[in-house]
């Protein structure tokens, strides 16, 4: 039985005021089925580990390397001693402003293991792509590509995001998502056999408190990993709540 994962992703917005919508979410009642994950820029990681109560706290990326001469970068261990317990690898943001490849966030989510943490590795189409009848394609390569080869339902969670989805206040169909999302476990199954069916899958992408209860309700979707409407205390816990229910 998977547990559920309700994370947010602060993307590059929040400065220390922001870590008054934490402790709102901290303040209510642990869900009993839902594990809940802030993701908030670098600046608040270890500030938001000490406020955040049973909320885990995340960071968004991180250099391959433990440590060296990378200026401007952070590693999975500089993250682990700060606070976090996860990491986001591969979202499409970093594939798109920084050019990350597949093998690239592999390596990345293989660094994340070495320091204790748990990888949460996005994948997601273009429009372009899913308009010429792509989707799958390239989700399937992303997913072999970006998966390391010891990938467990304790180290690794899978986020299906649909680029075109994020920030647009657009969703793929339920029938679309189940589509992506089954897919995605078929192949997570066939290549770790039960620790396929451990991994959980989220789906991203506009997730909103308005249309949380019916992405919910999708098979194999196992929680979201929400930009915006994660932002305010209030609209997460309506999602944490929705997915609490489903
Ligand atoms: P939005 O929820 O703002 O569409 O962002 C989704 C996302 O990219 C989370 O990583």
């Amino acid at each position: 039985m998977r547990r559920k994962l309700a994370a947010g992703n602060w993307k590059m917005n929040g400065l220390k005021a922001s870590l008054a919508e934490l402790t709102a979410l901290a303040a209510a009642p642990a869900p009993s089925q839902t594990d809940r994950l802030i993701c908030p820029p670098l600046t608040l990681v270890a500030q938001a580990a000490g406020v955040s109560g049973g909320i885990a706290i995340g960071g968004q990326d991180c250099h391959t390397a433990t440590s060296g001469a990378h200026t401007g970068d952070v590693s999975a261990e500089m993250l682990a001693d700060a606070g976090a317990t996860s990491v986001i690898v591969g979202h499409s943001e970093r594939r798109e402003d920084h050019g990350e490849t597949d093998a690239l966030v592999r390596t990345k989510a293989e660094a994340i293991w070495a320091a204790g943490l748990t990888s949460i590795i996005c994948l997601g189409e273009s429009l372009a792509q899913r308009e010429a009848g792509e989707t799958l394609d390239v989700i399937g390569t992303q997913l072999e590509g970006s998966t390391p080869d010891a990938a467990t339902g304790a180290n690794t969670v899978i986020a299906y995001e649909p680029i075109w989805a994020i920030g647009t206040g657009l969703i793929p169909t339920l029938e679309q998502i189940a589509e992506v999302h089954d897919f995605i476990r078929a192949k997570l199954v066939a290549r770790f056999g039960e620790d396929g069916n451990a991994i959980r899958i989220l789906y991203g992408g506009s997730v909103k408190p308005s249309n949380a209860t019916e992405i919910f309700a999708v098979s194999n979707v196992d929680g979201a990993l929400v930009g915006g409407a994660s932002l305010k205390a209030t609209d997460f816990q309506a999602i944490i709540d929705a997915l609490d229910a489903a």
